[in-house]
C-alpha cells in the first residue's frame, strides 16, 4: 500500500480532524451486500459476505476492518465497555495492523504512518493541514513528535479512542447492524480466539460448552501434610495450566529473519522488533523460543526453537537464537527471510517446586521442624522458646539505633521458633529483619541462614543491607537472570565465582567469553571447576539470599537451612514460601504487611479458593499474634498522614519529623512551603499502549519530564528520584519521551532516573516520588488504579517529597481517590496549569456524603485494642475471620472488591482478560518479569465494565452523593 494513501485529498472524501465532527463525513450507504437474515432473525453463516464481523457477523462495508496478520474481518462496534470488535481482536490476538474495506469511506487501505511507514495500530493517530482541510497519519513516536511546517504535531491525536476506532476511520454500526448481528459473549470471543490459534477457520459454533469445575477452597488447619499437599496441589495446578495457555497464546506478529551460522556451526537467527514491543516482553538470555514458517515458499510449514543468546541492548534491537540441532528436525529454512512468527516456550518451573515443595513436606519428616510443621498444618502446640544467650546490645555498629519495638521483635525473633513481624510502610521491617540475621548470623556460626523474599527485587535491597553490615552474603540468581546488572552483582554467586577463579578456569572463563562456546572436554573441565568453586563459595558464607522460587535451586541442593527469614511474605503465595522453608527450618521469620500488594494468581477460580492467601495471613488468622512495628521513618509526616488514616486506622506514628525531611534552598513550587506534596491534576487522554496490553498519557508524561527538570534545576540527582505508574505502556514511553526531550549534555541524568512499576517499587524508597496516574477516560474506568493496596504501596515510597500527576475527572468517582483528591484539596496541593504557575484547581469532586465516622480530616485514632487478627486479614472477600473496623471497609461497597467477587488486592488478571497477563511462573526468578524486573502482570483488564458503571452508580445512589463530571 502506497504510504501516501492516508492523506485524503479527493474532495469528495476529506476528512475532518475533529473527532467529533464525525457526522459531517459522508455516511456510505450500504452498499447493498446486507447480511443475509433467516426468516427467523438468524444470519446463516455461509450466505454472509468474506468481510462479515468474525465475531458477530455485522458486514456493513463502513464498519469493518481487516486485520492484516490473520486476514479476518471485524466491525467497530463495541462490546460492552471493552472495546470495539476490531480492537479487542487486536488486543488478545496481538495482532497490529488493519486495512479498511474497498467500499468504505476512505477505500481500500492500510493503516500506516505517512512518514515511516510503521503499521502499528496502536501508534497511529492524525494530524491535520495547516493549510488545507486533509489529514495525515502518523505514529505517535517518533514521527509525530517531529516538528513539521505543514502538520500541526502538537495536535496529534490516536486512531482509537475509548477502545474504539474512531468512527471516520470505520464507522460505528447503525441500529440495523445491530440488530442483524448474531451475539457472542466476551468469554467466548476469548475462547474463540484460542480456538483459532490451532484452527484458522473455526467458529463460534465450534466451542464447546465448558464444566465449571468446583474447585475445594483451602482449609484452615489440616489433620497432616498429605492432606494439606491434596488441599493446595490443584490450585497449583489450575494455576499453572491458566498461566501456561496463557503464555502460549501470546504470539508475536510477523517478523523478519536473518540467518548466520555460529562458530560451532549452529544456525543463528536474528531478527527486530520495536523498541516498545521488546520492552514490554520479558524476555532473559536462555530462554527457549519457537520459530514458525508457514507462508507460500515452502510445501509443509516449518517449526524449530532454539535459545536466545542475545537481546537487544540500548543501541540496537536485535535478538539472535541459536537453533537447536537435532537429526529428527528438519533444518531451518535458512533461505527464507519473511513472515516468520515467533513464540515463547512456557516454562512452569515456579509451579513445579511449589509442589515440590509440598511433597517433600509431606514425605520428609526432616523437612521442617516439628513445632513448625504443626504451627502450619494449624493445631495446637505449646509455644516454645529457644534457649539462648542473647547478645546484650542489639543494636549494629554503624546502623540507626532501633526503637523499643523494633528491638522487641528483634529478641523476640531470635528466641522463637516462628516469628511474624507486621507493619505499615517504612517501619524499618527490612531493617529489623536485617538486624535480626545479623545476629543469627553470630549466634549460630556453623549454619547458614536463608533469606527470600517472592521478588528479585525485595531479595536486592534486602541484600544491599546485609552486606552493609558487614555479613558475608551470597545473592543466588537464576542461571537466566545471571546477565541481569544490579546495584548488588558483586555479591551474585556466578560473579564471586569468576572473581575468585584462579589458573586453568580463569583461562576456560575468559576463552568461554570470547568465544561463546568451549570445546566438549573444555566443557567438561569447565564445568567442573565450576561446581567446585560454587560450592566452595557457598560453604563459606554466613547467608544466602534468593527469592522464594530460587531456594530450589540445584546449587542449594545438598544445603538445609535451619533458619530461614522471608521478607515481604505477604506478596508469597502460600505454596511459594514452603519452598524455602522445607529445606530443613527449625526458626522461621516472616515479615510483612497485608495492606500493600499480595501475591499476583492469575486464575480466578485457584484465587478465590484461596491461593491468593498468604502463608503470613492464614497464620495471623489462626491466632498467632505478630509482632507490630507502628513507628515509620521513610515519609515527611506530611505524606504518611493520608496512608496512616486509610490504610492503617490511624496507627502509623512519624519517627522523623518536617525539620528532618526538610529540604534547604529549594525553589520546587511546593503549593505550599514546607508541605512538599502535590496532586498536580492534568487532563491528558489514555492510549492504548504499543503492545495494545497496556496504557500510556502523553501530557503526564510531559509534566514527568518537567518536574524531573525542575528539580535537577535545584541540584536533586537522578538516583535520587523514582518515577512510578502502575502501567508498563506507561514506564515504555516515560523512558523513551525522557530520551528525546532532553539534549545530550544531560541524556544520562534523565537515563539515569528508574522509572518503575508501582508493584516492583515495593519495599523501596527513593527521596523523590513522580506517580503518574495515567488512567483518563469518559468513562471513568481506572482499572486496577482501584485496588487499594497498590495505591498505599506508590503513596509510601517518598522521603522528602510526592508528586501525583494524575486526571482528576476520571479519578474522583472512585471513592478512594476521591478521598485522596479531597485530602489533597483540603491541605491546599490540589493544583492544575503549568509548573511554573501552578494555581489551585477549581475541579469540582463528587461528594460522597460523610458518614459519621468519616476520616477525612478527623484526627489519627491511635487503635486502642492491642492485636486483633481479623484486621490482617485483606480487604474484603477473605473467608477468614471478622473485618475490623476500618475506615475503608465501613461502607462495605467497595466496587473494587464487589467486581471481582471479593477478590482482595493484587488479583488483576482474570480468565476472561487474556490480554492482560505476564506469565506467573517465569516471574520470580526464572525470568526477568514483573516481580524479577517490576512488572505487574498488565492491564487492560477486567474491572473496566458494564458491572463497573454499575456498581459506581449504585453506590452514588446509596451515599447520595451527587455525580459531577
Ligand atoms: N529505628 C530507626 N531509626 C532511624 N531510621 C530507621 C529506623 N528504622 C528504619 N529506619 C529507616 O526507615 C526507612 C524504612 O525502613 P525499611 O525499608 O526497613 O521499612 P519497611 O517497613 O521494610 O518498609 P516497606 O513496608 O516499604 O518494605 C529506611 O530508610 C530505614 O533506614
Ligand atoms: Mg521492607
Ligand atoms: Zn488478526
Ligand atoms: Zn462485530
Ligand atoms: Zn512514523
Amino acid at each position: 500500500m502506497s504510504s501516501e494513501l492516508p492523506v485524503v485529498e479527493d474532495e469528495s472524501q476529506q476528512i475532518h480532524n475533529h473527532v467529533g465532527h464525525d457526522h459531517s463525513i459522508p455516511h456510505s450507504d450500504s452498499h447493498g451486500e446486507l447480511p443475509m437474515v433467516e426468516s427467523d432473525g438468524h444470519n446463516l453463516e455461509s450466505d454472509r459476505p468474506y468481510y462479515a464481523c468474525s465475531y458477530c457477523g455485522i458486514s456493513n462495508a463502513s464498519c469493518v476492518v481487516k486485520c492484516e496478520i490473520c486476514n479476518k474481518w471485524f466491525c467497530n462496534g463495541k462490546l460492552g465497555n471493552r472495546g470495539s470488535h476490531i480492537i479487542t481482536h487486536l488486543v488478545l490476538s496481538k495482532h497490529n495492523s488493519v486495512s479498511l474495506h474497498p467500499d468504505g469511506d476512505l477505500g481500500d487501505s492500510t493503516l500506516e504512518c505517512y512518514n515511516c511507514g510503521n503499521k502499528n495500530i496502536f501508534v497511529l493517530g492524525f494530524v491535520s493541514a495547516k493549510q488545507e482541510n486533509v489529514v495525515v497519519i502518523l505514529c505517535r513516536l517518533p514521527c509525530a513528535q517531529q516538528k513539521d511546517s505543514n502538520w500541526d504535531t502538537t495536535e496529534w491525536q490516536s486512531l482509537i479512542e475509548d477502545r474504539q476506532l474512531l468512527s471516520w476511520v470505520a464507522h460505528h454500526p447503525t441500529d440495523e447492524d445491530l440488530i442483524n448481528a448474531s451475539s457472542i459473549t466476551y468469554d467466548q470471543i476469548i475462547k474463540l480466539e484460542m480456538k483459532w490459534r490451532l484452527d484458522k477457520n473455526a467458529t463460534i459454533e465450534d466451542l464447546e460448552e465448558e464444566k465449571e469445575v468446583e474447585i475445594a477452597p483451602i482449609l484452615m488447619r489440616y489433620t497432616d501434610p498429605y492432606q494439606y499437599q491434596r488441599s493446595f496441589a490443584p490450585l497449583v495446578k489450575i494455576e499453572a495450566d491458566y498461566d501456561k495457555a496463557m503464555k502460549e497464546s501470546r504470539g508475536l506478529n510477523y517478523i523478519s529473519v536473518e540467518w548466520s551460522l555460529s562458530l560451532n556451526n549452529k544456525h543463528l537467527a536474528s531478527f527486530y522488533f520495536s523498541t516498545s514491543d521488546s520492552a514490554d516482553l520479558k524476555v532473559a538470555v536462555g530462554d527457549e523460543m519457537i520459530l514458525r514458517y508457514d507462508g507460500p515458499e515452502l510445501d509443509a510449514p516449518w517449526e524449530g526453537s532454539g535459545y536466545i543468546i542475545r537481546l537487544p541492548d540500548a543501541r540496537q534491537e536485535e535478538y539472535t537464537l541459536e537453533m537447536i540441532h537435532s537429526a529428527k528436525l528438519q533444518k531451518p529454512p535458512i533461505h527464507i527471510t519473511n513472515r516468520f512468527t515467533a513464540e515463547f516456550v512456557w516454562k512452569g518451573t515456579s509451579y513445579e517446586r511449589m509442589q515440590d515443595a509440598m511433597k517433600v513436606f509431606a514425605l520428609d519428616s526432616k523437612s521442617i521442624s516439628e513445632y513448625l510443621c504443626f504451627k502450619l498444618l494449624g493445631q495446637d502446640v505449646p509455644d516454645v522458646f529457644f534457649e539462648v544467650n542473647l547478645p546484650e546490645d542489639l543494636s549494629i555498629p554503624k546502623m540507626p539505633s532501633l526503637n523499643a519495638s523494633q528491638l522487641f521483635a528483634v529478641e523476640t525473633a531470635l528466641k522463637s521458633p516462628l516469628t511474624l513481624i507486621q507493619g505499615p510502610p517504612g517501619t524499618g521491617k527490612t531493617v529489623t529483619s536485617a538486624t535480626i540475621v545479623y545476629h543469627l548470623t553470630h549466634m549460630y556460626k556453623k549454619e547458614k541462614i536463608l533469606v527470600c523474599a517472592p521478588s528479585n527485587v525485595a531479595v536486592d535491597h534486602l541484600t544491599e543491607k546485609l552486606t552493609k553490615m558487614g555479613i558475608k552474603v551470597v545473592r543466588l540468581v537464576a542461571k537466566s537472570r545471571e546477565d541481569v546488572d544490579s546495584s548488588i552483582t558483586k555479591f551474585c554467586l556466578h560473579e564471586l565465582v569468576k572473581k575468585k577463579a584462579k589458573g586453568e578456569f580463569k583461562k576456560l572463563i575468559k576463552l568461554k567469553e570470547e568465544l561463546g562456546e568451549l570445546s566438549a572436554s573444555d566443557n567438561n573441565t569447565y564445568f567442573s571447576y565450576l561446581r567446585r568453586y560454587e560450592r566452595d563459595i557457598l560453604n563459606t558464607c554466613d547467608v544466602v539470599c534468593c527469592t522464594c522460587v530460587g531456594a530450589k535451586d540445584k546449587r542449594l541442593d545438598k544445603h538445609k537451612f535451619r533458619t530461614v527469614l522471608i521478607d515481604e511474605s505477604t506478596q508469597a503465595a502460600e505454596p511459594e514460601s514452603l519452598i524455602p522453608i522445607v529445606k530443613g527450618c527449625k526458626q522461621l521469620i516472616l515479615v510483612g504487611d497485608h495492606q500493600q500488594l499480595g501475591p499476583v494468581i492469575l486464575n480466578k477460580n485457584a484465587s478465590q479458593a484461596g491461593l491468593r492467601q498468604s502463608l503470613f495471613e492464614r497464620l495471623i488468622v489462626l491466632g498467632h499474634t505478630p509482632i507490630r512495628l507502628e513507628v515509620q521513618y521513610r515519609m515527611h509526616p506530611c505524606l504518611s498522614e493520608f496512608p496512616s488514616n486509610m490504610f492503617y486506622d490511624g496507627s502509623l506514628q512519624n519517627g522523623i519529623t518536617n525539620e528532618d525531611r526538610q529540604v534547604l534552598n529549594s525553589s520546587f513550587p511546593w503549593p505550599i512551603r514546607d508541605t512538599p506534596m502535590m496532586f498536580w491534576a492534568v487532563y491528558g487522554r489514555e492510549e492504548i499502549s504499543v503492545s495494545g496490553t497496556s496504557y500510556l498519557n502523553r501530557v503526564e508524561a510531559m509534566n514527568v519530564e518537567r518536574i524531573v527538570t525542575r528539580l535537577f534545576k535545584d541540584g536533586v540527582k537522578p538516583s535520587q528520584i523514582g518515577v512510578i505508574t502502575p502501567y508498563e505502556g506507561q514506564r515504555n514511553y516515560i523512558l523513551q519521551y525522557m530520551q528525546m526531550n532532553s539534549t545530550s549534555t544531560n541524556k544520562d541524568m534523565y537515563a539515569d532516573i528508574e522509572v518503575v512499576s508501582v508493584d516492583a517499587f515495593q519495599g523501596r524508597e527513593k527521596d523523590y516520588i513522580i506517580l503518574s496516574c495515567v488512567r483518563a477516560n469518559s468513562q471513568q474506568l481506572i482499572g486496577f488504579l482501584r485496588d487499594p493496596r497498590r495505591l498505599n504501596v506508590a503513596l509510601t515510597r517518598a522521603k522528602y517529597g510526592l508528586m501525583i500527576l494524575g486526571n482528576p475527572k476520571a479519578l474522583n468517582r472512585d471513592k478512594l481517590w476521591n478521598h485522596l483528591l479531597t485530602f489533597y484539596r483540603g491541605k491546599g496541593c490540589l493544583v492544575e496549569g503549568q509548573i511554573d504557575n501552578l494555581q489551585l484547581s477549581s475541579i469540582q469532586l463528587t461528594r460522597f456524603q460523610p458518614k459519621s465516622n468519616d476520616f477525612i480530616n478527623s484526627k489519627p485514632t491511635r487503635s486502642t485494642t492491642s492485636f486483633d487478627a481479623a484486621s490482617l486479614v485483606s480487604y474484603e472477600g477473605s473467608t477468614f475471620g471478622t473485618r475490623r473496623k476500618n475506615p475503608l471497609l465501613d461502607d462495605s461497597k467497595w466496587p473494587a472488591l464487589d467486581a471481582s467477587g471479593g477478590a482482595p488486592g493484587n488479583f488483576h488478571a482474570h480468565d476472561d482478560d487474556t490480554d492482560t497477563i505476564v506469565s506467573y511462573s517465569e516471574s520470580s526468578e526464572l525470568h526477568n518479569t514483573h516481580r524479577g524486573n517490576g512488572n505487574p502482570s498488565e492491564e487492560i483488564d477486567e474491572y473496566d465494565d458494564d458491572e463497573l458503571a454499575n456498581n459506581i452508580k449504585k453506590l452514588t445512589a446509596q451515599f447520595g452523593g451527587e455525580l459531577v463530571f
